[in-house]
Order: C-alpha cells, then sequence, then structure tokens
C-alpha cells in the first residue's frame, strides 16, 4: 500500500514534512529486497517571502505528492528547490513541480546534481539552477542557508543544508533508513529500536560501497560543529530525529567503522544435500562452546535468505563463518553472489573461518580463499574436505573455530 503524511513539524519556522508511505515497492534499486518497505521525505518551508522545497520524490509517485503538497502551497509560490541528490526516488517528481510551479523555482545544488538531473530531465529542468559550492551560505526568506559537500553518501552529487539559525540539518540520503515507522519522529523508543536493524540495511545495501565515506563525512559534519546543537536532522528516508538527533549520525558512523556487538558471529552457508550443514552444526556448536552468539544464514532446497538481510547483518559482526560446496568447479552460486555483495558492499577487517565441501575436487574452499585474501577480510583458516565430515575433519572444523575466537579476542 502507498500512503502519503502530510505533519507539520514546527512553526518557527513554519515547517512541514510530505511523506510517501511506500508499501509497495519490493526491490530498493531493483536488487535489495525490502519487505519492510520505505519513505519518501519531502519537506517544506515557508518563510516570510520565500517558500522552500527540499526535494520531491519518485515519479511513480509524483501526482500522490502534487496533491500533498497543494495542500500546503500553491506549487506557484514556491521560491527555492534544494536538490541534495538526484537520484530520482528524491527527483523523480521534481520535472511534474516545476512545471506546475511555471518554472518559477530557483534550483539549488551541486554541480554534479545539475549535470545529473540535465541528463535525467532535460534542460528546461536546470534553467534556472544556482550552484552552491562546499561550505557556501545564501540568504533565502531571512535564513541562513549553508550548504555542506557530503560526497558519496550517497552519490558523487550529494550535499546537505544547514539552515543556521534554526539549527536544522536537511540530510537527504545520510541519516536515513528502510522501513515505514509508524511514527514521523524518534519520540518514541520501541518505533526507534523497531527502525534501527532497518537502517543498518539500508546503509550497507545502498551507501556500504562507499562506506569510508560515511566515517569521513560524518566526522567533516561534527568538526563543523553542527551535530552535536543540532535541533533536528531531517532524512530523506524514514525517521526525523529530534529526541536525540546525534544519535542516527553516531549509529551511521559504527555501521561505517563496522564497530561490533560483543559475540556476534556471522555463519552463512549453502547445503545441497546436507554435507556442508553437517560441517556448519559442528562449526556452530563449538561457536555456542565458546560463549558465541552464532546469527545464522543458510540457503538450502527449502530456505533462501535475502542477501540485503545478510548484509544488514555484516557490520556489527566479530568475525564471519562462510561454508560453501563445491559446484560445477566453482563456489555454489548462492554464495558466490552473496559473498561478492559482501565483499562489495560490507568490506571491513574482521577474522573469517572458511569451510568447504566437495565431491571430487574441491574448489569452493580455495576460490573464496583467493577473493577474502583480495579483500579487507583476514583469512583464518580454510577447512575443506570431501563427502561426509570424517572424527578428523571435525576436529579441524572445532580447531578452526577455535582460531577464529582466538583471533577476535
Ligand atoms: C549440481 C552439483 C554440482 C556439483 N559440482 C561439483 C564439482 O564441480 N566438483 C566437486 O568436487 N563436487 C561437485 N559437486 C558435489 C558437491 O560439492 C558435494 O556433494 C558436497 O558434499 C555438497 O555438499 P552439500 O550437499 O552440503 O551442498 C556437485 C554437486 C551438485 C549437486
Ligand atoms: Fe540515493
Ligand atoms: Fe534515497
Amino acid at each position: 500500500m502507498v500512503e502519503v503524511r502530510v505533519e507539520q513539524l514546527c512553526t518557527d519556522p513554519e515547517l512541514y514534512i510530505i511523506r510517501i508511505d511506500d508499501g509497495k515497492i519490493r526491490y530498493f534499486e531493483a536488487t535489495w529486497d525490502i519487505p519492510e518497505g520505505i519513505t519518501y521525505n519531502s519537506y517544506l518551508m515557508k518563510l516570510k517571502d520565500a517558500v522552500v522545497l527540499f526535494d520531491t520524490s519518485k515519479a511513480e509517485y509524483a501526482d500522490l505528492f502534487m496533491d500533498a503538497l497543494k495542500k500546503l502551497v500553491d506549487p506557484k509560490e514556491i521560491t527555492h528547490i534544494i536538490v541534495h541528490h538526484t537520484e530520482p526516488d528524491h527527483s523523480g517528481a521534481l520535472p511534474k513541480v516545476l512545471e506546475e510551479n511555471g518554472y518559477r523555482a530557483q534550483l539549488i545544488g551541486t554541480t554534479f546534481a545539475r549535470n545529473l538531473l540535465q541528463g535525467f530531465y532535460g534542460d528546461k529542468v536546470v534553467e534556472n539552477f544556482k550552484v552552491a559550492k562546499d561550505g557556501e551560505e545564501m540568504d533565502i526568506g531571512g535564513k541562513t542557508f549553508r550548504f555542506i559537500a557530503v560526497p558519496w553518501l550517497h552519490w558523487p552529487d550529494t550535499m546537505i543544508t544547514y539552515v543556521v539559525e534554526d539549527r536544522l540539518i536537511f540530510s537527504c540520503d545520510a541519516g536515513g533508513g528502510y522501513g515505514i515507522p509508524e511514527t514521523i519522529d524518534d519520540s518514541d523508543e520501541k518505533v526507534v529500536e523497531e527502525y534501527l536493524p532497518h537502517v543498518t540495511k539500508y546503509i550497507v545495501t545502498v551507501i556500504g560501497h562507499y562506506h569510508k565515506y560515511i566515517v569521513q563525512n560524518i566526522k567533516k559534519l561534527k568538526e563543523l560543529g553542527i551535530v552535536e546543537s543540532a535541533r533536528m536532522i531531517l532524512p530523506g528516508h524514514g525517521l526525523v530525529w529530534r529526541k536525540n538527533p546525534v544519535r542516527i549520525f553516531e549509529h551511521y558512523e559504527r555501521v561505517g567503522a563496522g564497530v561490533p556487538t560483543k559475540d556476534k558471529v556471522l555463519v552463512i552457508y549453502d547445503s545441497m544435500y546436507g554435507f556442508v550443514e553437517r560441517r556448519m552444526n559442528i562449526v556452530i556448536d563449538e561457536l555456542k562452546k565458546l560463549g558465541k552468539n552464532p546469527i545464522v544464514y543458510r540457503f538450502t532446497d527449502k530456505e533462501v535468505p535475502a542477501v540485503s538481510d545478510i548484509l544488514g547483518e555484516v557490520p556489527d559482526s566479530e568475525a564471519l563463518i562462510i561454508g560453501a560446496s563445491t559446484y560445477e568447479a566453482d563456489i555454489h552460486p548462492r554464495i558466490r553472489y552473496a559473498l561478492f555483495e559482501i565483499l562489495d558492499k560490507a568490506n571491513y577487517e574482521k577474522p573469517v573461518l572458511v569451510v568447504g565441501a566437495f565431491g571430487w575436487g574441491g574448489v569452493a574452499g580455495k576460490k573464496i580463499e583467493t577473493l577474502i585474501s583480495r579483500s579487507k577480510f583476514d583469512l583464518v583458516d580454510t577447512v575443506e574436505s570431501r563427502g561426509m565430515p570424517t572424527q578428523e575433519d571435525e576436529e579441524r572444523l572445532r580447531e578452526g573455530v577455535r582460531k577464529l575466537v582466538s583471533w577476535i579476542s
């Protein structure tokens, strides 16, 4: 189901959120399974002699967005549109808004944003585009708008806006998450607790490839002194942060840096006929004996977990154990894909134990070993053997887990 929510966030300045709750989407960016859905947040600020729109919505919901917008303002009265990021989940409805605005509004964004908009929607859309340089301030409706570039959060075009007098941070993708929270803001702790794992999943799947920039950019914002004192952080997806605005950026920092949750070990494997599974049961048993908390994702003939969920588990794991069977002289296809995405989106310095099973010639273990050795992960050991695990295999597997655990501590 798709719904639109419009709420006034404050009276001074007069600020509204237009939130499209997309419960219809199944695969964000045509890739990431999100049964939890997503919201696209746009904001409208009415000032003395200016009406400012911060981002828009997806093209698919342009009509819904326009109807909601018209309840707040005549689109012709919009004087400025701030384009923080041009990915079409935020810019898709822009051509429609401009059309109904009569192309009166001035667009503000980075040079990159201008070029991307032109590529997506043509020349007319960028006719009245003002480039904002990193750190540049503009007076709009009697307020100081400071634009700060946050490249790769999520694209090279991305910037945030800081409204100086009101200490408001409009952060678009940065600070966003998947899910359709019941509330608009972070006032309800239960809602926040439920929402944060969706934020982690969002960070890894959407921005994970650039995760070092998360840490860099948040450090940059902190050094500017705007985070600690922010009155509200207003992202382009999910909750608005006003009870404890710092919390969302701190969460981003932890995910970006891969800060582990004590004792969490992520275990991922495929098993077609149960041979890998026998090995993994030994591994899981040893992990538990050593006081660890294994989080297990298995690909079998009955279960196929979503790779996006697996990705969301990586940043706060202490270590990973990957089990795979050899399949046509290669890694089993499900693990091949999961591993490819882990190494691309969730590439962290964490120890990994590799477990393999084969019929006539082991390939999976060695291939995974090679891939791991080229990544940031540290290979602790590879335990690969044929068919049914023997007593000796069991001893090697338990020894492998002990090595992994001693690597952590
Ligand atoms: C479709 C398929 C392809 C396979 N390809 C290979 C292979 O190329 N080399 C090999 O040594 N074993 C191969 N095997 C055998 C499995 O790797 C072996 O039986 C392993 O123990 C499977 O563990 P699992 O049942 O837990 O998946 C293949 C098995 C299947 C079903
Ligand atoms: Fe984006
Ligand atoms: Fe987005």
